[in-house]
């Protein structure tokens, strides 16, 4: 297995491309099932994550090439609609292939996601509101079976938790079915927005994109046709990289960016000392003579990210003084603390709420990754720590940082990937 050794003090500079955004990029991948002929995503980051979608769109029998960062997919020979446990046990946004097929057969068989690192993560939201267009379901030997013989219909869908999968999967379920399916209290981030427009873009009409309340008009199962498409910038891998600069106190710029989705992450970086030079499409971050400390809720786009809380942590260990970090989405979402306790940190945890004393003096040592943001989280503390740290189980990382270690590296960081 390999983990990556970092020593820690060194300054960095230069410039980093970000990658396409591995949650854009999933959506668009499963929408693939409601086309037909050949459909090409492009500005797809090489992670792991993108990989086992294309291996599950192959199990269900579409084809696939890739090219640099493009895949060209073909749906017309998808003839399977089992998603088996194997593949859905290794990534949860399976689940995004649900809407989809069941839309486009009338039937589907889908392995439950089951429990995760950061939370339970039910997806009873997404089940409820299939059931609302008509589908019937039951939950057999670990799957889902979900049935809709005559097609989906339109409904009215109120969630009552903003779900940004579960709208996903409603979304491109609403596109085939038969008439109006209006989504109240619908997730707004940045990738449901794109999904929800390449879909207008191509024939299915949907008010109200970028809001809380979409209506889809259904195409009673008649495939689309979408020729090519680029994945949007990847906001928490840009924030990561903002958050790398800023716990380096270095000048850093991020090429290949949209500043309109990290106002959140820029605000609280402005506030607690940061200055910015804005450009079209890139963005660097300055030091700061005094990191201030913080106080953090996350929630739902456009609030703060639970994808950059962690990495917020690490930083807050350098401020001068002490932060506060509620934690409002996952409730299991601070297993990065007691590895960050581990190099020194003095973090104490009340339920959801993680108060993080600054000033902190951190030394190297041999951690855990626990998630994909988490592991993040302690590269970030492993950059300024005295000493070398090794972080191991960096599979969670491969899930959905494009080449990490190379990028840091590139802008200076002391970091090795070796193997165990
Ligand atoms: C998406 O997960 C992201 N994943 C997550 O990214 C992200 O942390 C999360 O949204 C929140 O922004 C992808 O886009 C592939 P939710 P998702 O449904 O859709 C509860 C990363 O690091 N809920 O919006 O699974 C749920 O438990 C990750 O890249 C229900 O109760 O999250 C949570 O408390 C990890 N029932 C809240 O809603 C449901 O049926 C929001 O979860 C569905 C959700």
């Amino acid at each position: 297995m390999d983990y990556l050794e970092i020593e820690g003090g060194a300054k960095l500079s230069g410039e980093v491309e970000i990658a396409g955004a591995k949650n854009a990029a999933l959506p668009l991948l499963a929408m693939s099932i409601l086309c037909k002929g050949d459909i090409k995503i492009c500005n797809l980051p090489p992670v792991h994550d993108i990989k086992t979608m294309l291996l599950l769109l192959e199990n269900l029998g579409a084809s696939y090439s890739y090219d640099e960062d493009c895949a060209t997919i073909n749906t017309d020979k998808l003839d399977k609609t089992e998603a088996k446990y194997d593949i859905v046990r290794k990534m949860r946004a399976s689940i995004l292939t649900l809407g989809p097929l069941l839309a486009r057969f009338g039937h589907c068989e889908v392995s439950l996601p089951g429990g995760c690192a950061i939370g339970q993560r039910p997806i009873d939201l997404h089940l409820k509101a299939l059931e609302l267009m008509g589908a019937q379901i039951e939950i057999k030997q670990g799957y889902v079976h979900a049935s809709a013989p005559d097609g989906l219909k339109g409904a009215t869908i109120i969630f009552d938790k903003v779900t940004v999968t579960g709208t996903e999967n409603i979304v491109m379920a609403a596109a085939l079915a038969k008439g109006e399916t209006k989504i109240i209290n619908a997730a707004k981030e940045p990738e449901v927005v794109q999904l929800c427009e390449i879909l207008n873009d191509h024939g299915i009409l949907i008010k109200g994109i970028g809001s809380d309340e979409l209506i889809i008009h259904g195409r009673d199962r008649a495939l689309l046709q979408i020729p090519e498409i680029t994945v949007i910038p990847d906001r928490i891998e840009a924030g990561s990289y903002l958050c790398a600069g800023a716990i380096t106190n270095s000048t850093l710029t991020l090429n290949r960016v949209n500043h309109s989705h990290l106002i959140s992450i820029i605000l609280k970086l402005q506030e607690m000392g940061y200055n910015f030079d804005l450009h079209e499409e890139s963005i660097t971050i300055k030091p700061s003579p005094k990191i201030t400390p913080i106080q953090i809720a996350t929630t739902e786009y456009p609030g703060f990210p639970t994808d950059m809380q962690a990495q917020f942590m690490a930083l807050a260990l350098m401020a001068d003084g002490t932060s506060i970090i509620e934690e409002r989405l996952f409730e299991n979402r601070f297993m990065h603390v007691s590895e960050l306790s581990r190099m020194g940190a003095k973090i104490s945890l009340n339920n959801s709420i993680a108060t993080v004393e600054g000033n902190a003096q951190l030394f190297g040592a041999d951690v855990m990754a626990t998630d994909l943001r988490a592991s993040f989280a302690l590269v970030l503390a492993a950059l300024v720590a005295e000493g070398t740290t090794r972080v191991h189980r960096i599979y969670h990382l491969d899930r959905g940082y494009d080449r990490m270690e190379v990028k840091l590296a590139k802008l200076g960081a002391k970091i090795k990937r070796l193997s165990e």
